[in-house]
């Protein structure tokens, strides 16, 4: 698990290699295992592999990478089911991020694109994808093989840990 969280990194080229479906399955079964505020389970998936990919890439100046992906996840609060205001926002960072965390798992690429809170760019998903007004864009995640290649870095810093009261 540690291995697979420090070599978690955001990459944005991909080869044309076809993604296998069991892998989105997996992915997605871990998706909805994260917790939810009284279990109320807000997510709902999009997967697009074929023509909107080139569209969704136009979303704004850094999503250009979206158009060379193989598959992009559009991760989507349902808001029917949201009981409270704004926990929802934390469930479905947790979905995004065991998208991420499971891709590197399985030797994926992957480079999360923020939509929620942005207007536009909510708009502008559920435009393209075609999605119902009870439910919100929140994220987009393409995925890929890729050639790229990174660096580790460790972000580990000392003094953004404060025991007890907040220190200075
Ligand atoms: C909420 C959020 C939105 C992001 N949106 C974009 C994006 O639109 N385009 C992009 O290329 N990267 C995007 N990223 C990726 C970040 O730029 C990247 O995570 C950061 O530079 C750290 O690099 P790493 O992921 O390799 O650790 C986003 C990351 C987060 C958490």
């Amino acid at each position: 698990m540690l291995d697979v969280i420090a070599n978690r990194h955001s990459l944005r080229t991909y080869t044309d290699e076809k993604i296998e479906w069991k892998k989105i399955k997996v992915m997605l079964g871990e998706c909805m295992q994260v917790s939810s505020y009284k279990n109320s389970n807000y997510w709902e998936f999009t997967v697009e592999d074929k023509d909107l990919l080139h569209k969704l890439s136009k979303l704004h100046y850094r999503s250009s990478h979206i158009s060379c992906s193989n598959i992009c996840i559009a991760v989507l609060g349902n808001r029917d089911r949201f009981i409270k205001v704004g926990k929802w926002v934390q469930g479905l960072g947790s979905c995004t991020q065991n998208i991420l965390l499971e891709a590197t798992n399985q030797g994926l690429a992957s480079c999360l694109g923020g939509v929620f809170p942005k207007t536009k760019r909510v708009d502008y998903v559920r435009e393209v994808l075609n999605i119902l007004e009870n439910l919100v864009p929140y994220a987009l995640i393409p995925l890929g093989y890729s050639d790229e290649e990174f660096e580790l870095v460790n972000r580990f810093n000392k003094y953004k840990i404060h025991i007890n009261l907040y220190e200075k």
